[in-house]
């Protein structure tokens, strides 16, 4: 089949840009095993299952709603309710891919080797997180959360985020005979009302609100909102630009 990503990208948003740029690197024809981990709501189950027909895809995601929802959305792929700290492929897969999902979990220099020996040799690690930790976005997030009325629920639940581009090629190089690190910059163009809290709240902020009282959420979005406002303003056109820096790793396994 040949793979068309603007074909998808005018059904995908600006989430789903990244998936599609990784899978236009991965370097394997006709995977026959392939694990999608932190698979979410199942979109990129559903693009890896496009670009390879021929694999048995299978989602994991530790999110019971997000399983149920993958599950109605694609039916004709396989779901299983898994933590990514303990995941284990065996036998080895020939592709291991993982979209915005890694920077949940601790530890990556522990995490990265147990994953990169899920794959057979000669196979593929592809993962993409977001690297953002230093965008106004979640400093305010930090800032914000770091509040003592509610710091020792809030703070804990902000993503740890990924270590430097370096030290993934540092850890995987000697596992690998082909490496290719890289970070991109998105320019997301969002639209509506505080589009910027809205993204949040889907993703880095979501844990962090579902911490709080009803009252302290009003109060930590009042709080959020003012300084998103700030920090993003609306172009004259009412668009709202979010600069996201990702980064994105495809490793051959040696
Ligand atoms: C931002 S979503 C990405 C979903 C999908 N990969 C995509 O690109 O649309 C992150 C997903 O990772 C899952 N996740 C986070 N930590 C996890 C863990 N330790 N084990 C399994 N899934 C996890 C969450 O439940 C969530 O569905």
């Amino acid at each position: 089949m040949t793979w068309n990503p603007a074909q998808y990208l005018k059904f995908a948003g600006p989430r789903l840009r990244p998936a599609v740029d990784l899978l236009s690197r991965i370097p394997v024809e006709a995977p026959e095993t392939v694990y999608d981990l932190g698979c979410g709501a199942g979109q990129t189950v559903s693009l890896l299952g496009a670009r390879f027909p021929a694999a048995q895809v299978t989602g994991i995601d530790s999110s019971a709603e997000m399983l149920q929802t993958a599950r109605e959305a694609f039916p004709e792929h396989r779901f299983v309710a898994a933590d990514i700290a303990r995941f284990t492929a065996v036998p080895p897969a020939h592709l291991v891919f993982s979209n915005a999902a890694l920077q949940w979990l601790p530890d990556h220099a522990r995490l990265f080797p147990r994953l990169i020996a899920s794959v057979r040799v000669g196979g593929v690690l592809a993962v993409q997180m977001p690297r953002v930790e230093d965008s106004p976005r979640i400093r305010h997030l930090r800032e914000i959360a770091s509040n003592p009325r509610w710091a020792d629920r809030a703070l804990p639940r902000i993503q740890p985020g990924p270590m430097a581009p370096e030290a993934y090629y540092d850890l995987l190089a000697p596992l690998t005979v082909t490496l290719d690190v890289w970070e991109t910059e998105y320019l997301h163009a969002l639209a509506g009302k505080d589009p910027v809290v809205e993204w949040s709240k889907g993703a880095g902020a979501g844990p962090v609100l579902a911490a709080l009282t009803a009252e302290e959420r009003k109060d930590f979005l009042a709080r959020y909102t003012e300084a998103m406002r700030a920090a993003y303003p609306p172009r004259g056109d009412g668009t709202t630009l979010l600069p996201f820096r990702r980064l994105f790793i495809v490793a051959v396994r040696r």
